[in-house]
């Protein structure tokens, strides 16, 4: 099955040649790292979560006319998606502080902030993904000055949806992380949101407890991560129906 062409290999994700021409298949693997790879493991069913709780944001995000690279999903690992070229840049945006905003500016975890912050970070592994400006941007290249407010706009449109549709199920949104790319469709190009949008890219609180229900439970070596990610999910509303254990058989019936 998987003698398709592989086109790239991330740490979470695999990109295989799609069916027809300007289609990938994005498949969720059940890896995941944290540091740039420093910590690496194979959490099982991870992938099978990202890409459902993905596909119900995706769908969610298409509806409101926010263009995706979404189309559909195909299983449990897998979804049909536009190619599309990926605008090197991490859209982190921030609504209580937590992370690598706390370490750099001395804030205390948890901290409401007065607004919604929109930062970008620069995608490259060998520099550590950093915080670039939006003058960084426009003058190296890495997006356009329109390009750039293309994604501020959709960045803050996807926060206030995300956090109405977490807080509607007791989860507070303190921050995630988006990609953008550009989508060629004839004579026009559109920037779209690209990647996935899943407890792997994003900070979830539970509203009363505080309870981390994200990457954060890897990161920080809290265990109970597929447990949280099985929990967001279930909820979304999102009914997983689990994938067959491996080496499961036919069962007897005694
Ligand atoms: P940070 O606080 O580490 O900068 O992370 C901000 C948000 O971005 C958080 O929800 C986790 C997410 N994120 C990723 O999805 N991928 C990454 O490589 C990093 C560093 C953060
Ligand atoms: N995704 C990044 C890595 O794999 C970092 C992170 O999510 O914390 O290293």
């Amino acid at each position: 099955m998987n003698r398709r062409r592989r086109i790239y290999e991330g740490k979470a994700k695999i990109l295989y040649e799609g069916p027809e021409p300007g289609t990938l298949i994005q498949h969720f693997k059940d890896d995941a790292t944290a540091f740039n790879n420093e910590k690496h493991e194979v959490v099982d069913g991870k992938g099978v979560l990202n890409n459902r709780i993905s596909e119900f944001i995706f769908n969610h995000i298409n509806n409101m006319g926010i263009p995706t690279h979404f189309i559909r999903r195909l299983n449990m690992r897998e979804q049909l998606i536009h190619q599309v070229e990926i605008i090197p840049l991490e859209v982190v945006v921030r609504n209580v502080a937590a992370g690598s905003i706390c370490k750099r500016l001395g804030l205390e975890e948890g901290t409401q902030l007065s607004r919604s912050i929109v930062e970008f970070y620069y995608k490259n592994d060998e520099l550590g993904d950093p915080l670039v400006t939006e003058e960084h941007i426009t003058a190296l290249g890495w997006a356009t000055p329109q390009e750039l407010d293309d994604m501020m706009t959709m960045a803050i449109r996807i926060n206030d949806f995300l956090s109405g549709l977490f807080l509607g199920v007791g989860i507070r949104l303190v921050d995630f992380k988006i990609e953008m790319g550009r989508q060629i469709e004839g004579d026009l190009m559109r920037v779209v949101l690209a990647d996935e949008i899943s407890p792997d890219s994003c900070r979830l609180w539970d509203t009363t407890t505080n309870d981390k229900l994200d990457k954060d439970r890897f990161r920080q070596n809290m265990g109970g991560m597929v447990e949280a990610y099985q929990e967001v999910a279930r909820r979304l509303g999102i009914f997983i129906d689990s994938e067959r254990p491996k080496g499961s058989g036919p069962v007897l019936v005694k």
